[in-house]
């Protein structure tokens, strides 16, 4: 059956990198006669200048009806002062949402080639290879009521964190079959020295260890997590957290790889579909140069073929010629240390070469 491939590059850096991606994507489908069916169509910022809107119903409805979408990214300067539901953020909250892509899976891994780029001193971070697993259309970011209030005085604001237990099962269930697909280990964070959510979520993640007895879990708070990534970030093999705290350990997690412009992410929901999403933002300081690290993106497709589109073979072609792409002292600006960097434009047809001879 046709699989049907969406690609919202969005703004700033995701239009080079998703360039890159495509040119992989074509590549493969003319040499593995894929029937994929791909589109391509305009969200964010860029969607809100063109159409009014940063996610236009019929985006929506193609995302939808996709197996697999990949996103770029959004957001900028120029479309800071806008309202909420206008902001380029939102196209990404309401696809999460509405496509009810709950299982954010962030990995961070280091190549040890580039262990010298990465700001922590190499023997902490050698071998560094994490999964996160962040909850991602619940918590905080959805929870009801939330509002800013200024016909009171003084005036205030307000947003809700709740989870109920149907969406810690779920996230923990996942987090529970990643870490026996790898090491073992899972460290369920959260915050229940202070808040009742997080008590609730411990309970949950408690009670189901007792299904998971191959599984080693722990408990850790998210204050101490963000300082355990940065000491000792190799005692850990999954995590899973919540939406707000797995955004923040996710940052951090992936900054220890070298170069946030390396890492990719999958976000499913429970029939396979999924957003695939380099884990960087649309970085507008050094949009439009050519020197953005496409890498991100293109292992973001790796992902897709793996977990959406039933080729995790070309899944693998992808991934292994990024590692000798590296081994081969390829580097873009964000990851060099001798000054000298290939540009985004000619990445892929650097990864497509490997392939070929692979
Ligand atoms: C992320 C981003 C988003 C988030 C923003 C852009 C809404 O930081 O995907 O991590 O907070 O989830
Ligand atoms: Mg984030």
């Amino acid at each position: 059956m046709t699989k049907k491939v969406l690609i919202l590059p969005g703004d700033g850096i995701g239009q080079e990198v998703t360039k890159s991606s495509n040119e992989i994507l074509n590549y493969l489908i003319s040499e593995h006669s894929l029937d994929f069916e791909v589109n391509t169509m305009d969200v964010g910022g860029t969607a809100y200048d063109l159409h009014g809107s940063p996610i236009p119903s019929n985006v929506l409805s193609s995302a939808k009806d996709s197996d697999a979408i990949l996103f770029g990214a959004v957001g900028g300067p120029k479309w800071d002062d806008l309202g909420w539901d206008d902001r380029p953020e939102q196209a990404l909250l309401t696809l999460r949402k509405e496509l009810g892509l709950f299982a954010n899976l962030r990995p961070a891994f280091l190549f040890n080639e580039l262990a010298s780029a990465s700001p922590i001193k190499n023997n902490i971070i050698e071998g560094l290879d994490i999964l996160i697993v962040r909850e991602l259309t619940g918590g905080v970011y959805f929870g009801e009521p939330r509002a800013i209030v200024k016909d009171e005085t003084p005036n205030y604001a307000f947003n809700t964190m709740i989870y109920n237990e149907d969406e810690i099962r779920r996230i923990a269930k996942i987090g529970f079959e990643s870490a026996r697909k790898r090491n073992g280990k899972l460290c369920s964070v959260e915050k229940a020295n202070v808040l009742e959510v997080s008590k609730f979520w411990r309970e949950i993640v408690t009670d189901m260890s007792k299904d998971y007895p191959d599984v080693e879990l722990t408990h850790q708070l998210a204050d101490n997590t963000a300082m355990q990534l940065v000491l000792n970030p190799n005692q850990y093999d999954v995590i899973v957290s919540s939406n707000l705290f797995g955004d923040i350990l996710s940052d951090i997690a992936a900054t220890l790889s070298g170069s946030i412009g390396m890492l990719p992410s999958a976000s499913l929901n429970s029939s396979s579909q999924g957003m695939y999403e380099p884990c960087h933002g649309s970085a507008p300081d050094i949009a439009g140069q050519n020197i953005a690290n496409p890498i991100a993106m293109i292992a973001s497709l790796a992902m897709a073929l793996r977990y959406s589109l039933n080729e995790p073979g070309l899944a693998d072609n992808i991934e292994n010629a990024i590692k000798v792409f590296v081994e081969n002292g390829n580097r873009t600006k964000d990851i060099t240390t001798s000054g000298e960097f290939i540009h985004t434009s000619d990445v892929a047809s650097k990864l497509i070469e490997i392939m070929k001879n692979g």
